[in-house]
Formats: structure tokens, C-alpha cells, sequence
């Protein structure tokens, strides 16, 4: 007997989609476009891989993606490439090289796997899905509202709205910022000691970081520290309440939160996270801003922007687990064909009809042989509601006998011609 040989599996912090689950999230995917849609943005799709070089310029070198989360590594041609660990960065250079910003107002967005080496844990993997929207051109408040409202679309869409809270917070410019940094690390100079260790590291490398510090004795003094909000100028204040007005007049709720800075460089102005405390430490399910200097900052003409993404498989278990409209459990086919070994041209011919009418109907063909008990058995195992029974007799009369797999109902046996009308009415009622 030959030996079986070792298995080999998915790499750690990565994971397999497998059914159910797979259908499922394609469902919760096609309402989240469903929705971008109606705000009429248009799918962009990206390279896997970029230049390394494209995220140092635009996430920043001393951020935590850049510093100790890239998949980066030489090809053949000795190029030191990037899995992409976002999809903004991406966006950019592509509406850049294509010309896509030249007095235009771009509306995108995309959905793939994005690549980060964390440590893996719950809601926190090495390939993980983003949905993302950017759009250009804007310099207005409005479209901050347009996207952050979108999101809230989302939610409501979902049945989640009640389990997710928006914080959003105003950068201001980068001078505003520069201005801040250097208050904020005078007042943290004074507390150096007692921050913990990767916060006295940050002080010199990235002080706005040490505000997004876990640490309890950290936080403990961030709450005292200046405010970057008392530090923006008149115009990114006036912007700012342009936007919590707006989001008020539309019903979406916010919290102003003054540590909110987000780990990546680009952005300037509004930034927002939507936080969960029903997924434990990773709770950001959505987080996003505006970044009005990217572009000019990856070599294009100066052009403003916002933007998001969200993390599909923190939002899949939110939806999941506790959504109040849960995705509904689908069956890979409306009805399955079972027939006898003589019937299967017309099987074909049955299967065929009702995938091509109309009304749409997934047919799942038997194809495995063996005798009607054994492919009954099949039949109630696919979670199908109806089995399609094709004997010598109903192919001799042009009909088909129909048995309901999930109702103590009648078997009922019609014409062909008779049969998409019959399924459609048992799918509607049982929806
Ligand atoms: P980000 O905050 O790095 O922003 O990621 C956005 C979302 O992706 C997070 O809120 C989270 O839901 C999800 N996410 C991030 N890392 C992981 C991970 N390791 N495992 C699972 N989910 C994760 C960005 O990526 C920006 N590009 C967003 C943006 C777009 N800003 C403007 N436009």
C-alpha cells in the first residue's frame, strides 16, 4: 500500500473561504457595492503588487506598516516589491499615471486582499479583505460627509448601526500639525518616564502615535495632554464643523474624539474610524480621511482627496454574530434533478429550460448515477427545497413530478411548460 504523503496547509494569518461561508460573504460584499453604487462610484481594480517605494513616499517611513509590516522583497530582476498593505497608495498612483485627475472628480472604489505581517489574532490576519472608496478632486466638506455617511448606509443596511459608534476628528493642516508636534512632545518630555516603552520610542519618531497608545499609564497622560483640535486653523475649524453639522442634519451620530490620528502619514483634515466593542481588541471595523497632499506627494498635480476602507472579515462577524437582519443561509441550488439512467437527455433538456428562463432558476444536476433513493438522499443533503423527479413516464407525457424537501406537502406532478411558473411561486412564498 502506498504511504500517504504530508499535507501541506495556508500559510499562518492567512485563511481559507470555504461554503457556506464563502456564499455568504459574497452576499454581504454585493450589498456593500449595491450601495457604493448608488453614490455613484466606479470599480477600480489594482495590482497585488507595487514598487516599494510607493508606500515608503506615501504611509510614511516611521509608521508602524512601514516600519515592521511590509511583505517586501527582491523579484528576479533584483526589484524590491510590496504586497500592498493598503489600497490608497495604489489608487493614487494609478489615477495619477492614467491621468484620471486632470480636472476631473473621480469616484472609486475596490475591494481585494491587502497583505500586513501582524501578529496574527482574532479579527487580525496577514491577508485580509479591504472595501475601499476614494474619490478626488473635492476640496469641500461635502464629501467627507458623502463618504462617511455612506458607510453609515452601510450599517443601517446590515443591521449593525446600533453596534458600531463613529468618532471622527480634525488633523488640520500639516503646519497645524507641526505646530502641535512640538507642544505635544514638550508636554510629553515632562512625563517621559512613566510612558511605556514603545511611546518613549515614538517621541522622537512619530509623537501622535503615543495618543493611540493601550497603555493604561500612557493614556493616563495623553488625557491631559494639549489638544491637536485647539491647535487647526480657521479654515480646517470651519471645514470641520461643515462636517459634524451635516452628519448631524442627516441623523448619523459621532463623537469627537481628540486622540483619533491614525496610523498612516497622509492625511490631513477629517479622519474617522467606526469602532465595535462586540469584536474584542479589534474593534475598527471602518477608518478612513482626507488626504488633500498625496497626490502631489506621489508626483501628480496637487489634487485633494478622502477616502476609506473597511475590514471585511471584522465586518462579517459583526454582521454574523450579532446583526439584527442576519445574511440568510444560501442553498447552492433552487431545485435538484434527480432522473433514471434512460432520462438524461431529457434531463438536459429539463435543466436547461429552467436555467435559461427568466426567472432565473438554479438548477443543481445529479450527475453521479445511482438509483432514485440514493439520489433523493442527495437531494435533501444539497438543502435544496424542491427535487425535480424524471422517470419513464414523465418523460413520456413532457412532465415533470416536483417533491418538496422541506414541507410535508403533496408531490405534484405538471407539464414542463408549467414548471418555472410553480418553482417561482414555492421560492417567493418560502423567501
Ligand atoms: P487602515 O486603518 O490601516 O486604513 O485599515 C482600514 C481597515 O482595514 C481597518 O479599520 C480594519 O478594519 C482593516 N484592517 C487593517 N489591518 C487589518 C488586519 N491585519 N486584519 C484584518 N483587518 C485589518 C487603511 O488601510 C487606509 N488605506 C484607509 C483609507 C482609505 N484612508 C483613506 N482612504
Amino acid at each position: 500500500m502506498s504511504q500517504r504523503l504530508e499535507k501541506i496547509d495556508n500559510i499562518r494569518g492567512t485563511y481559507d473561504l470555504t461554503p457556506p461561508k464563502s456564499e455568504r460573504w459574497t452576499i454581504l460584499e454585493d450589498r456593500l457595492i449595491e450601495i457604493v453604487r448608488a453614490y455613484g462610484y466606479q470599480n477600480i481594480r489594482l495590482p497585488l503588487m507595487e514598487q516599494t517605494s510607493l508606500f515608503k513616499r506615501s504611509i510614511g517611513e516611521v509608521t508602524d506598516i512601514v516600519e515592521k509590516e511590509m511583505y517586501t522583497f527582491n523579484d528576479r530582476d533584483k526589484h524590491s516589491l510590496t504586497l500592498r498593505p493598503e489600497g490608497t497608495a495604489s489608487c493614487v498612483r494609478a489615477g495619477i499615471q492614467h491621468s484620471m485627475f486632470r480636472g476631473e472628480t473621480p469616484r472609486l472604489w475596490y475591494l481585494g486582499p491587502m497583505f500586513r505581517h501582524e501578529r496574527p489574532q482574532k479579527g487580525r490576519y496577514r491577508q485580509f479583505y479591504q472595501l475601499g472608496c476614494e474619490a478626488f478632486g473635492m476640496a469641500g466638506p461635502e464629501l467627507d460627509v458623502e463618504l462617511i455617511q455612506m458607510t453609515a448606509k452601510m450599517w443601517d443596511a446590515l443591521g449593525i448601526s446600533h453596534l458600531l459608534e463613529l468618532q471622527i476628528n480634525s488633523l488640520g493642516e500639516l503646519k497645524e500639525r507641526n505646530a502641535y508636534k512640538a507642544e505635544l512632545v514638550t508636554y510629553l518630555q515632562d512625563n517621559k518616564s512613566d510612558l511605556d516603552e514603545e511611546s518613549q520610542r515614538r517621541l522622537d519618531t512619530n509623537p501622535l502615535r503615543i495618543l493611540d497608545s493601550k497603555d493604561e499609564k500612557t493614556q493616563e497622560i495623553v488625557v491631559k495632554a494639549p489638544k491637536l483640535i485647539d491647535y487647526i486653523d480657521d479654515d480646517s475649524r470651519a471645514h470641520f464643523e461643515v462636517v459634524c453639522e451635516r452628519l448631524t442634519k442627516l441623523g448619523v451620530s459621532y463623537r469627537i474624539n481628540p486622540a483619533l490620528v491614525r496610523g498612516l502619514d497622509y492625511y490631513n483634515r477629517t479622519v474617522f474610524e467606526w469602532v465595535t466593542q462586540h469584536l474584542g481588541a479589534q474593534g475598527t471595523v471602518c477608518a478612513g480621511g482626507r488626504y488633500d497632499g498625496l497626490v502631489a506627494q506621489l508626483g501628480g498635480e496637487s489634487t485633494p482627496g478622502f477616502g476609506f476602507a473597511m475590514g471585511l472579515e471584522r465586518l462579517y462577524e459583526l454582521v454574523d454574530e450579532h446583526s439584527s437582519s442576519p445574511l440568510p443561509q444560501p442553498t447552492p441550488g433552487d431545485v435538484y434533478l434527480v432522473s433514471g439512467s434512460e432520462q438524461q437527455d431529457y434531463a438536459w433538456k429539463v435543466a436547461t429550460h429552467l436555467r435559461e428562463h427568466p426567472a432565473g432558476i438554479r438548477v443543481i444536476m445529479h450527475c453521479a448515477g445511482g438509483n432514485f433513493k440514493k439520489q433523493l438522499k442527495k437531494a435533501d443533503k444539497s438543502g435544496a427545497p424542491m427535487a425535480l423527479i424524471l422517470g419513464e413516464e414523465e418523460e413520456a407525457k413532457g412532465e415533470v413530478s416536483v417533491k418538496f424537501l422541506r414541507e410535508s406537502k403533496e408531490q405534484v406532478r405538471l407539464p414542463l411548460s408549467d414548471l418555472p411558473t410553480l418553482i417561482k411561486k414555492e421560492l417567493d412564498a418560502s423567501a
